[in-house]
């Protein structure tokens, strides 16, 4: 079990490197340029285009990374699938947030926590389609590290709050 959940999570992880990276370098002018449909905004100010490109390289650079260990070259294009999906996960829920009236950055427990998973895989699975159990490990266990992370950055007062 232990074994399947290590697999999981370093099958996972050019999306939470692609997803965290976002974070952490995205800013500057946004995708939907500030145009609004119905009064609303099509993304908002969170989904830049810097967020994608830097949140793609970073995810892609550690597929290359998982290849070179693993001896499989053919990893980075996985890595990049998994980016890619994670940051379109991500775009598609802040699209349908805001058509719903969810204001940018208003936290939306589980679907905050899972959009980026659920694309991830979805593009993955062009690639090769995850085993039911990894799909369902990497389901069920990314609200709670994604809560820890948070947690631990709050702590270390990178945060100003634990969720
Ligand atoms: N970010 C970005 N580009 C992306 C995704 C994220 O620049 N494609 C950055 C933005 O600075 C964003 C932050 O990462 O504010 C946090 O990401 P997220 O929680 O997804 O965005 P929110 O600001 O909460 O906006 P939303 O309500 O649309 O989720
Ligand atoms: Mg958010």
């Amino acid at each position: 079990m232990i074994e399947l959940i290590i697999k999981a999570i370093i099958y996972i992880l050019p999306a939470y490197v692609a997803n965290s990276s976002a974070v952490v370098f995205g800013g500057g002018p946004p995708i939907d340029r500030g145009k609004t449909v119905r009064g609303k905004r099509v993304l908002g100010d969170g989904k830049t285009f810097r967020g994608i490109i830097l949140g793609v390289f970073c995810g892609t650079i550690v597929g290359v990374f998982l290849g070179l260990i693993k001896g499989n070259m053919g990893l980075w294009l996985l890595g990049f699938l998994l980016s890619l999906g994670a940051l379109t996960g991500d775009l598609v829920a802040s699209f349908l947030k805001r058509r719903v009236g969810v204001e940018r950055g208003a936290p939306v427990p589980v679907l905050d926590q899972i959009d980026f998973v659920i694309g991830a895989i979805l593009f993955a699975s062009l690639f090769k389609v995850p085993s039911r159990e990894i799909t369902l490990i990497i389901l069920v266990l990314t609200p709670f590290l994604h809560f820890m992370t948070n947690l631990l950055a709050y702590q270390l007062g990178i945060k100003d709050n634990p969720w």
